[in-house]
């Protein structure tokens, strides 16, 4: 059975569309200084980097003109993010960032290149743990060797919140859908390593969100 749309913070009339299509998220401007500060260790000199769930595709468009030498792959799995990506994509008119690719990341993934660096905002809360899993095999499988899976988002720790905001938007996650909601840093850990990348590190960000780097051995 379809779900229908989530409701999140964001999701209602506070994120705005501009004329020219591209959709602002207040939570990706408000999350973007802390997310390319710590991205920036990982971002590659040269070579191809993806976005799973790009959402506006405001962050990735930041990105490729912050990184002219590198190309950024946009992606997401709804066809509506498609024509803001696009907007922001005409907007910066950076030659390195890609048409964005219709992308299920929990689904099996196409035939793409070697990515040195895959990254992904607030999407692991918004799935179930199957997906999740999914998501981190795909990852797992496009990464080249050396190559690092970047996750930001807001996970529990052993089971524990992190503030009581963090657990009551985990309730109202799974009010919506039983199946989605936090994830624990230890599971995500596990798996990423059950999917063999080796995990980096573990970076707080502000408003209690985390950031889990691993990478694809050598
Ligand atoms: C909360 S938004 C985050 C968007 C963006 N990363 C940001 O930080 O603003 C979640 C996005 O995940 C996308 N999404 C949901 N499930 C997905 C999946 N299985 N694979 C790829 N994208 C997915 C949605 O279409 C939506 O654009």
């Amino acid at each position: 059975m379809t779900q229908p749309p989530l409701k999140l913070p964001d999701s209602g009339p506070s994120s705005h569309a501009l004329p020219d299509g591209r959709l602002v998220a207040p939570s990706a401007e408000r999350n973007a200084a802390p997310i390319f500060e710590r991205l920036a260790e990982y971002v590659p000199d040269h070579g191809m980097v993806l976005e799973l769930a790009s959402g506006t595709g405001q962050h990735i468009a930041a990105l490729a003109g912050m990184y002219p030498d590198v190309a950024w792959q946009p992606s997401d799995a709804s066809d509506e993010r498609m024509d803001s990506i696009n907007a922001w994509r005409a907007h910066t008119g950076a030659d390195n960032l890609r048409d964005p690719v219709l992308l299920n990341a929990s689904k099996p993934w196409p035939d793409f290149p070697d990515f040195r660096l895959a990254y992904v905002v607030n999407l692991f809360h918004l799935i179930p743990q199957q997906d999740v899993v999914a998501v981190i095999r795909g990852a797992a499988g496009a990464l080249a060797t050396g190559g690092h899976f970047f996750i930001y988002g807001p996970f529990r720790t052993d089971g524990t919140f992190r503030s009581e905001g963090d657990a009551r938007f985990h309730a109202s996650l799974t009010a919506q859908n039983p199946l989605i909601g936090y994830k624990d840093l230890e599971w995500v850990e596990a798996e990423l390593c059950a999917a063999g990348l080796s995990i980096v590190a573990v970076h707080e960000l502000p408003a209690n969100n985390l950031v889990i780097v691993a990478q694809k051995p050598a």
